[in-house]
């Protein structure tokens, strides 16, 4: 089958890990009688720098065109990058958002697995951790503050901003059929997070979300507040199935859940829409300190290439592949900077992407 992917590299060690998911993919590819047509667009600080904006219209156009995006990382270092002189919709999270918005990429799936071999990199004390985890945190991505109107007004000399937080019960019930499916094919059970004892967004959230549960009977669903669960993150992460939530809440939530796992650089994401459309990236950022040396860990884009092919290809074989060159690779002790451990062998990025490729 030829599969038509639009490529963002992007900023920091975007490029370098995004590199490195292409070779596996090739191998793939080769492996399995498939042709890869690749397309780049430029996103982020690199659009800046080439285009005045983040984002180009054209670039979206690519994208839409494709079956599938593959993304590295955007965005620089905050304090020093001249991007962050610019005005806020022509910084480089702007081409993010609005290529969300564009595509109506409103699914955010982002696992949280705790790896056999990487448990020691876990910061959870080994009482908490010995149980394991598995999680997937489903966050609403096109909604809410992130989306709601936004403005700064000076009232009487005084400065005043205002962020807004909207939800309509429509945007709540195509994430929430989202979160139930996917449960279905996992454990079985929804923890709904929302702040139901402050907000009116919340409690719509929650109203809808009980609706959706009606249609799955065999799924366990229980509401929890979004503090708690910031809590029951790092007291009890093995509780949780899917993490059905927000699109701000999810933002936090999947940081903490992510170190949790200690392995920042393992974890994959998808964002979605209603077809089998998805943009896939790493879930870490760009990284600029590390940017250019050789030293990123390519396994997080790696492994966003094979919920690529499983969610918007339906090449289960093919993902299986990939998913098992990496535990391969770890089982045999290679290990790139940031999860390495004594006993293991250091690699760079590219010497990563290689040894992946080799075993697919
Ligand atoms: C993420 C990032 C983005 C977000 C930023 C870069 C706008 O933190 O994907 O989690 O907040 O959604
Ligand atoms: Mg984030």
């Amino acid at each position: 089958m030829e599969l038509n992917i639009t490529c963002i590299p992007g900023d920091g060690i975007g490029p370098e890990i995004v590199a490195e998911a292409k070779k596996v993919l090739d191998a793939v590819a080769k492996k399995f009688g498939h042709t890869m047509k690749y397309t780049d667009i430029l996103m982020g600080g690199a659009s800046i720098d080439a285009y005045g904006v983040p984002l180009t219209d054209e670039a979206i156009e690519t994208a839409k065109s494709a079956d599938a995006v593959l993304m590295g990382s955007i965005g620089g270092d905050t304090t020093t990058s001249p991007w962050y002189k610019l005005p806020p919709e022509l910084r480089p999270e702007a081409g993010l958002l609005a290529i969300r918005k564009a595509l109506n990429l409103f699914a955010n799936l982002r696992p949280a697995v705790l790896y056999e071999e990487l448990a020691g990199a876990c910061p959870l004390k080994e009482e908490i951790s010995a149980a394991g985890f598995d999680m997937l945190i489903m966050r609403e991505l096109t909604g809410g503050l992130y989306f709601g109107e936004r403005k700064t007004v000076e009232e009487n000399g005084v400065l005043k901003a205002i962020d807004t937080l909207t939800y309509n019960e429509n945007e709540i019930r195509r994430i929430a059929v989202k979160g139930f499916d996917i449960a279905m094919k996992r454990r079985k059970k929804v923890t709904s997070v929302d702040k139901a004892n402050v907000l009116d967004s919340s409690r719509l959230w929650r109203k809808v979300v009980e609706e959706v549960a009606k249609d799955y009977p065999e799924v366990t669903l229980e509401h929890m507040l979004v503090d708690n669960c910031a809590m029951q993150l790092v007291k009890d992460p093995a509780q949780f199935d899917v993490i059905l939530t927000e699109n701000m809440f999810g933002d936090i939530l999947s940081d903490e859940a992510s170190m949790v796992t200690g392995s920042i650089g393992m974890l994959a994401s998808a964002s979605l829409n209603d077809t089998k459309f998805g943009l896939y990236e790493p879930s870490h950022g760009s990284a600029p300190d590390i940017a250019g040396k050789d030293i990123a860990n390519p396994i997080a884009t790696v492994l966003s290439a094979s919920m690529m092919l499983r969610y918007s290809f339906d090449l289960d074989k093919e993902a299986d592949a990939i998913d098992n060159a990496v535990k391969s690779v770890l089982k045999d002790g290679y290990r790139t900077g940031d999860i390495m451990s004594r006993g293991c062998a250091q690699v760079g990025c590219r010497q990563m992407g290689d040894l992946l490729a080799q075993r697919i």
